[in-house]
């Protein structure tokens, strides 16, 4: 069987993803949307910076909600709830890494609103990514089962952002270049914390039990220099490093832990206005104490530059949600989480792509 596609945007995620939908053996693509005028009739090939597909951009939504398509691969920046009902209830699966991996306590109304579309349209919604999405819950999950006792799960994702050229995730979403005060009260800090508890409540739900309480911590260090990066430029005294800390506390149970280490400086951080220590760059760490205990590095190759490691973790992040598709258009209709899906893989694929 093979899955039509439409992919949504074609920023650092969907120019990836549509490169995996090429590569996939079950897929196809058929659709492109796009916000940026100027991309409009390019080919999606030639957008990704593969060899052409024959499937042009366009900025017509309509003519996609009318096409025929098992899903969409949806990557915009804003996303929209309200649009993403819509794709849904014209019968059109949805894959994306635009958030509610794991929905019901953090975000209850839109929880509500699309478990209803995707009622209606009698089709499925699947999020996932690399982080949030992968490495907070699929693997730490995946882990545990090596485990006869939990008391301790923290993961720790090492994030050197100099290379991410996403001016809108960067400065809107991840909260770098705002002064200390903008970062540490802005309504995206609360999207942001609720988010990573949706991937504490994931863990809590897979090893069969609930959170407690919540905890969260946010440290900061600002530029002493303007640091330029592949998004802009982060001024004097503007934030330049951060250090999120999300926790959940189970009653009897274990703490479970989710880190965010991001900074726009290389190692050993001479540009921030105060001492700021990490053990890495960037790469990811799952830490389990109990029976037994262990620790999961993840690193990419030590010959790779700062953009290729961005670029991979991008592509990470596009193929985990693209080899989802087939199980996602497969499942009953509702928001399915990786608790309810079978395990994802990748598939061999045209390597030739
Ligand atoms: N879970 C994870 O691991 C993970 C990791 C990274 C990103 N993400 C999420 O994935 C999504 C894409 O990230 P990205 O790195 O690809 O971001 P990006 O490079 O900024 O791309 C976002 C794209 O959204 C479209 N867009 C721009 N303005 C828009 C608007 N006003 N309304 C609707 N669409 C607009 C554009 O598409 P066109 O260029 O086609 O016009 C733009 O390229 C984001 O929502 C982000 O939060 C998740």
């Amino acid at each position: 069987m093979t899955y039509r596609v439409i992919q949504w945007a074609t920023g650092n995620v969907g120019k990836l993803s549509i490169q995996a939908i090429a590569r996939h053996p079950e897929l196809e693509l058929v659709g492109v949307w796009v916000h940026d005028e100027a991309k409009v009739g390019r080919d999606a090939g030639e957008i990704a910076g593969i060899a052409p597909l024959g499937v042009s951009a366009t900025h017509d939504v309509e003519a996609l909600l009318a096409l025929d398509a098992d899903c969409v691969m949806y990557c915009p920046l804003p996303w929209q709830v309200d649009e993403m009902c819509r794709i849904l209830e014209s019968r059109k699966n949805i894959v994306t890494t635009c958030g509610y991996h794991h929905p019901y306590i953090q975000f209850p109304e839109a929880t509500a609103e699309l478990e209803g579309a995707c009622q209606r349209g009698g089709v499925s919604l699947h999020s996932s990514g690399s982080n949030p999405g992968g490495v907070s819950e699929r693997f730490p999950l995946t882990f545990s089962g090596w485990c006869s006792r939990i008391d301790k799960l923290v993961i720790t994702e090492f994030g050197d952002c100099r290379h991410y050229e996403a001016p809108g995730m960067i400065f809107d979403v991840m909260l770098f270049g705002k002064t200390e005060a903008e970062a540490r009260a802005g309504f995206m800090l609360e999207i942001l914390k609720r988010c990573f508890y949706e991937s504490l409540d994931m863990v809590a739900a897979g090893l069969g039990v609930a959170i407690d309480r919540y905890g969260f911590e946010h440290q900061v260090a600002l530029a002493r220099e303007p640091i330029t990066t592949a998004a802009g430029v982060i001024e004097t005294g503007m934030v330049a490093a951060q250090r999120f800390r999300y926790w959940g506390e189970v009653d009897g149970g274990p703490h479970l832990e989710t880190r965010q280490v991001w900074v726009m400086d290389e190692l050993p951080f001479t540009r921030f206005d105060r001492p700021w220590e990490s053990e890495r760059l960037d790469g990811w760490k799952i830490h389990i104490e109990g029976d037994p205990s262990f620790d999961v590095n993840i690193d990419f190759p030590a010959h790779y530059t700062g953009r290729q490691r961005t670029r991979d973790g991008m592509m990470a992040t596009a193929a985990h949600c693209v080899n989802a598709i087939p199980a996602t258009c497969r499942a009953a209709p509702g928001i399915k989480t990786y608790l309810d899906l079978p395990m994802i893989t990748a598939r061999a694929g045209r390597r030739s792509v």
